[in-house]
């Protein structure tokens, strides 16, 4: 059995600076463009997690509050919200950063990452340590959220 991890290890920063090459075509930034840079992130924290090769295997909700324009600081903020067996749950929230260095929130979304071996099996992953309340609220919905999916896997859609 893996060594437990407290959510505040696994906790990942990354920003961006938007560029032309991310704006779609009524200039805002192209939503498939920071699904990618969430989705990325989601893996990154999965690896670290359970330190072995991780994989998408749902994107369950993902919420476009805002958007970001030209020149904008976006950053992404994500960290392990709740495990299953062999799955993981990463929370991954972006934000618009103003030059006073505030932040206002454009998306949340959830990512489940899956744990492979070599074989491309799912693999056993650490449990997670929550220590405060807002962790511990958080891991409830992880929970709630990881048997509707179930559920809805169950019923076919
Ligand atoms: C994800 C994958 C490895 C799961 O394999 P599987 O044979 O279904 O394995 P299992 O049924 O044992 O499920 C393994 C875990 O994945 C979870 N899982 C499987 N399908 C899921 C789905 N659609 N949504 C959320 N979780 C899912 C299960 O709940 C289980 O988690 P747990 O062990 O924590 O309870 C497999 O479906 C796969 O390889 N999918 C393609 C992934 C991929 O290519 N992603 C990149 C997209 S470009």
């Amino acid at each position: 059995m893996k060594e437990s991890k407290r959510v505040e290890d696994t906790i990942a920063e990354q920003a961006y600076l938007i560029m032309h090459k991310h704006i779609n075509g009524y200039g805002r930034l192209f939503g498939g463009q920071l699904m990618q840079w969430i989705d990325s992130m989601a893996a990154i924290i999965g690896k670290r997690y359970a330190q072995t090769e991780v994989t998408t295997a749902a994107i369950d909700n993902l919420n476009f509050r805002g958007g970001a324009y030209l020149n904008d600081t976006v950053v992404l903020i994500g960290r392990v919200t709740y495990v299953g067996n062999t799955s993981i749950e990463v929370r991954v929230d972006t934000y618009v950063e103003a030059l006073d260095e505030t932040r206002k929130m454009i998306n949340r979304a959830y990512i489940v990452m899956v744990a492979i071996d070599q074989n491309e099996q799912p693999v056993q992953v650490p449990r997670l340590i929550f220590e405060t309340e807002a962790q511990k609220a958080e891991w409830a919905g992880g929970k709630r959220r990881y048997d509707l999916r179930k559920e809805r896997r169950r019923e076919g859609f």
